[in-house]
């Protein structure tokens, strides 16, 4: 959790989930629930529906739910601390700031200075591009094509030769030195003279999801080095976990991105008219600019220079997105040393075929490994097929191992059976880490469906029936539950009672970040049955434990292939399975 818990609960209770999307959405009341049209699906007849003592709203028609950071996170795209920053300064609610330990209104307003400095210093950069001393930096734009609507929209500006031009501007606004050098755009030397960080260079604000401008890259007219110089981190900027342009990519119809190397490449790419495009500044791709994304993206097309140090970037790139549940392809710009210079010289329908072209990360590697080995030699061809059985053994997707290893049967000559049986022999070394994701991937399976609405409905049991709860945990652990998402609801509601705390379902909602897990857990809470009669209810609980532990017994605990003595634990296992009887009434 970003923020403790009661101040996320703080913020929620502050905003009244009917207050809040009414702003958005015409609701009319009909009893305790407003309803009006959806806003995440197309309607004539209102089926969202917003309860005001829930605090959660839930559509019939798509099943959009959640609590009311749901319902921003979905409509914004925002994630969740963004939601929660929204949310917060809609009541005007300071909230802490990380590793401060409690709210600290002044560090508050440090960082607020430090906003408004960096957007004075970018209408200042920006209106230098019109005054006679910008004209280099106007012809150097115009060389590079960049279009006066791109200048505007990315406010590209001029730092002039002058080095205590902006510190002189800033100060004469009234901002003292302390702050200035808190900023990162001015530094003072050891004689106490005071000299702006950037001096003739090419301004390019970076800015962040919520709009803010947060640094500066600047680069150097022409040749020279560094070729860019970029703000160093500050209270408002960690340069690791910014992405350049998030805040236009993330308002794209498209889901895919493409990620860059370069501003240029951005630039270049968004006035073509491909919005969906960021770059990481100047370092590394990390999991941090990954997680940035992946509330975005579903997919990345990673889109490097075309040199070597492009290839060993992508290299990189892949796995971190990979592990990020983020789908990677990448793509090849030729007779280019960039994006930016292939889009120039080839134009849009050519970019738009590069990008068609772009293939699995694997078959990437796979390539990238071939040139590395002579195919004339028996040996390399072997160790070759050797490389690629260990890459192919950490894929889980049979088709497209399957696909691969002809692929590979293709080029080395080797049998394909040969290779996949040297796949299976590398996975076998692979422990299966979890089983969630075998589970994950075999969600659609229609038995597993049904278990899965009973999971639903036991957890709901659990969280409105203190009773049931302890009897069913007496009998029943969280991992047995197997889905992620069920799994931590359960243990937040072992807290609870632990705790003695009373469970609100619109609280519980907040302890998960992503859209589509507060979905589910919302959709617990709103659309499974309440039971009135315990005979019922006593009934279900039975019912639905034991076809969660037998799923469980089948697909986890046993192994596929059976020995007699695992066999006979199985079926000593089935057995207490079906002898178990939970009773609600008695003690
Ligand atoms: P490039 O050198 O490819 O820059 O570096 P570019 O954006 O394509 O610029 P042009 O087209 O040559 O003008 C890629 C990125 O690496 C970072 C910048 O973020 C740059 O956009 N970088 C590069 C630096 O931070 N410092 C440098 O000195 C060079
Ligand atoms: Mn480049």
């Amino acid at each position: 959790m970003y923020y403790p818990d009661n101040i996320i609960e703080d913020v929620r209770n502050g905003n009244d989930i009917v207050e809040v999307i009414s702003s958005y959405v015409s609701l009319q009341q009909k009893g305790g629930r407003y309803f009006g049209l959806c806003p995440f699906h197309k309607e004539r007849t209102p089926s969202f529906s917003v309860s005001s003592d829930e605090q959660l709203y839930h559509c019939f028609g798509c099943n959009a739910s959640g609590n009311v950071y749901g319902f921003i996170m979905q409509i914004e795209n925002y994630d969740f601390v963004d939601a929660v920053k929204f949310l917060a300064d809609r009541i005007n609610y300071v909230l802490p700031e990380k590793g401060d330990g409690g709210v600290s209104a002044k560090n508050a307003e440090i960082r607020n200075t430090i906003y408004e400095i960096h957007k004075k210093a970018a209408r200042f950069f920006y209106s230098k591009l019109n005054e006679p001393e910008g004209e280099k930096a106007v012809k150097y734009l115009d060389d590079r094509k960049i279009l006066s609507s791109a200048r505007k929209k990315y406010g590209l500006g001029y730092a002039p030769y002058n080095r205590n031009c902006l510190s002189d501007y800033l100060i004469k606004e009234g901002y003292d030195e302390e702050i200035l050098v808190k900023s990162g755009l001015v530094f003072f030397n050891k004689n106490g003279g005071c000299y702006d960080k950037f001096f003739n260079r090419l301004m390019f604000p970076i800015i962040d999801v919520q709009g803010r401008i947060i640094a500066f890259g600047g680069r150097i007219i022409g040749e020279g080095e560094p070729k860019y110089l970029n703000s160093p981190d500050t209270p408002i900027f960690k340069k690791s976990q910014n992405l350049y342009s998030i805040n236009f990519a993330r308002k794209s119809d498209v889901k895919e991105f493409i990620l860059v190397e370069g501003y240029m490449d951005v630039i270049s790419l968004y006035q073509a008219g491909f919005h969906n495009v960021v770059a990481a500044l100047g370092t590394a791709f990390n999991n941090e600019h990954a997680r940035a994304l992946r509330k975005y993206a579903g997919s990345v097309i990673l889109l490097f220079d075309s040199d070597e140090a492009g290839t060993k970037a992508a290299l990189k790139a892949g796995p971190v997105l990979r592990e990020s549940g983020i789908r990677v392809k990448v793509a090849r710009v030729m007779d280019a040393k960039d994006p930016d210079e292939f889009i120039k010289k080839f134009g849009k329908a050519a970019f738009s075929e590069l990008l068609s072209q772009a293939k699995g990360y694997t078959l990437f590697q796979i390539e990238c490994e071939r040139k590395k080995y002579n195919f004339d030699s028996t040996e390399e061809r072997i160790m070759f097929t050797n490389r690629v059985s260990e890459i192919l053994a950490e894929f889980d997707n049979d088709i497209e191992r399957d696909a691969y290893a002809s692929e590979t049967a293709r080029l080395t000559g080797i049998s394909k059976e040969a290779i996949l049986s040297q796949i299976s022999r590398a996975s076998r070394n692979i422990v299966i880490k979890d089983s969630h994701k075998k589970y994950n991937k075999s969600k659609t399976n229609t038995s597993i469906r049904g278990v899965d609405d009973g999971k639903q409905n036991l957890i709901k049991i659990m969280a409105s029936n203190q009773n049931a709860y302890r009897k069913i945990r007496e009998v029943l652990s969280p991992e047995e539950f197997i889905n992620p998402t069920y799994i931590k609801l359960v243990e937040i509601i072992d807290d609870f009672y632990k705790k003695g705390q009373s469970l609100y379902s619109a609280e519980i909602v907040n302890y998960f970040d992503s859209v589509e897990e507060q979905r589910v857990v919302s959709n617990i809470f709103i659309t499974q049955k309440e039971f009135d009669d315990i005979k019922v209810l006593e009934k279900a609980v039975n019912d639905e434990v034991k076809a969660i532990k037998i799923f469980y017994l089948n697909n986890v605990l046993m192994p596929s292939s059976q020995d007699i003595e695992t066999l006979q634990k199985f079926i000593t296992e089935k057995k207490s399975i079906d002898n178990l009887n939970i009773r609600l009434l008695d003690g």
